[in-house]
C-alpha cells in the first residue's frame, strides 16, 4: 500500500472520508484513525496494527455535541468529566449507542470517548465530517509514537497517510475512566492524574482487582509497552551495573557509563521522552535499558504504570 505522507489536515482527512486509514498527531500520541461507521476501514485498522480484535478502540471527536452520536444515557459522572475535561488527554467510557458497529468496541456495550487537545488534531478531525476511532498509531505491542517518523517506522506501507506534526505535548495516552456507573473507575492512568479526577468526583477510585479489571478494560489483558531490550527499573543512587549495550533514562545522573543517558529535567518531561527513548534504544541495539523509579503522584503515577509494564523490578 501506498503511504501518502502530508502536513495538510484536509488532505488527510479526505482518505478517510473515502474509507482509508490516516495517521494523526494529538496531545497523547499519534492515533490511527478510521471513520468510526464504516465497519470495513475499521477492520483495517486491526489488520495494519496486528493488534487483538477484542481489544476496543477509543472514539476521537472535534466537537462535544458529537458525543450524541455515538453514546447514550450519560450518567451525571461522565457528563461532569466531559463539561470538565473535554477539550483534554481523558477518555470516558459510556454506554454505546447501537449504531456504533461491534468491530469498534469488540462487542463490548460501551465505548471510549475522547476529544484532542491539539490544533492538528482537531483540524484533522472536523474536516472528517464523522467521529474516527483511533488506537495508538504504533504495532500492537510496540511503544507509542510520539513523533511521525515513529508513526513511519511502524506502520509504512500498511496504511493510507501519515498526517505530520509536532512531537506529542504529554507522551503518554490518555487517561480511560469508566463512568457507566456514578462512581468513576480508573481502567488506564494518564495525562490527566487520580488527583485531578477526584477533585471533580470525590468517588473516583482505582480498581484494584485484576480480572474485573481486564474485563471491563480488555486493553490490559494485552502485553503493552515492550522494547526489545529489557527494561530494568531503578531507584536513585541505585548501583547499576552498566555497560557498552546499556541505556539510562531517569531525573538523576546515574554512575557508571551508558551508551545512551537521558536526564529530563522534571518528570513531565521524563514521561513525554520515554517512549522515544526507549526506541532510540532499540534503534542502537541496546539490551538493557535501566529506568529510574518516580512518585506516584500526578503523571507520576501513569510513568509508573508504563514502566513497570515494560520492565521487571530488581530483586
Ligand atoms: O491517548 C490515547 O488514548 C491514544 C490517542 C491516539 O487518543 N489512543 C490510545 O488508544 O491509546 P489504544 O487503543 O492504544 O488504547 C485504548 C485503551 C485500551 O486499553 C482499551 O482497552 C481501552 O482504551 N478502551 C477502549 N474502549 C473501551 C471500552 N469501551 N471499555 C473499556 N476500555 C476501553
Ligand atoms: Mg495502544
Amino acid at each position: 500500500m501506498k503511504t501518502v505522507l502530508t502536513d495538510a489536515a484536509e488532505e488527510a482527512a479526505g482518505f478517510i472520508r473515502l474509507g482509508g486509514i490516516v495517521a494523526f498527531p494529538t496531545e497523547t500520541v499519534y492515533g490511527l484513525g478510521a471513520d468510526v461507521f464504516n465497519e470495513h476501514a475499521v477492520t483495517k485498522i486491526f489488520e495494519a496494527k496486528r493488534r487483538p480484535a477484542d481489544n476496543p478502540l477509543i472514539i476521537h471527536i472535534s466537537e462535544i455535541s458529537q458525543v450524541n452520536i455515538v453514546a447514550d444515557d450519560l450518567t451525571e459522572s461522565a457528563n461532569r468529566l466531559i463539561e470538565t475535561f473535554f477539550p483534554g488527554p481523558l477518555t470516558v467510557v459510556v454506554r454505546k449507542r447501537p449504531e456504533v458497529p461491534a468491530v469498534a468496541t469488540a462487542g463490548l456495550e460501551t465505548v471510549g470517548i475522547r476529544m484532542p487537545k491539539n490544533e492538528t488534531a482537531y483540524a484533522f478531525l472536523s474536516a472528517c465530517e464523522t467521529p474516527v476511532v483511533a488506537p495508538s498509531a504504533n504495532l500492537s505491542g510496540r511503544p507509542s509514537p510520539t513523533t511521525w517518523q515513529a508513526v513511519r517506522e511502524d506502520l509504512y506501507g500498511r496504511i493510507d497517510c501519515i498526517l505530520k506534526g509536532e512531537t506529542t505535548e504529554f507522551g503518554l495516552e490518555s487517561t480511560v475512566v469508566d463512568c457507566t456507573s456514578d462512581f468513576p473507575i480508573l481502567l488506564r492512568t494518564g495525562a490527566i492524574s487520580l488527583e485531578e479526577l477526584s477533585r471533580i468526583i470525590p468517588g473516583t477510585r482505582i480498581d484494584a482487582s485484576e480480572t474485573s479489571l481486564s474485563k471491563r478494560s480488555p486493553g490490559l489483558r494485552h502485553q503493552h509497552y515492550k522494547p526489545a531490550a529489557k527494561v530494568i527499573l531503578v531507584g536513585r543512587d541505585e548501583i547499576i551495573s552498566a555497560g557498552e549495550s546499556s541505556a539510562y533514562i531517569g531525573l538523576h545522573k546515574p554512575a557508571g557509563t551508558f551508551a545512551l543517558v537521558k536526564i529530563s529535567p522534571s518528570v513531565e518531561n521524563y514521561a513525554r521522552e520515554l517512549f522515544e527513548f526507549f526506541r532510540e534504544s532499540d534503534r542502537q541495539g541496546v539490551t538493557t535499558i535501566y529506568c529510574e523509579t518516580v512518585d506516584f503522584t500526578g503523571i507520576g503515577r501513569a510513568l509508573m504504570d508504563r514502566l513497570t509494564r515494560a520492565g521487571t523490578m530488581p530483586g
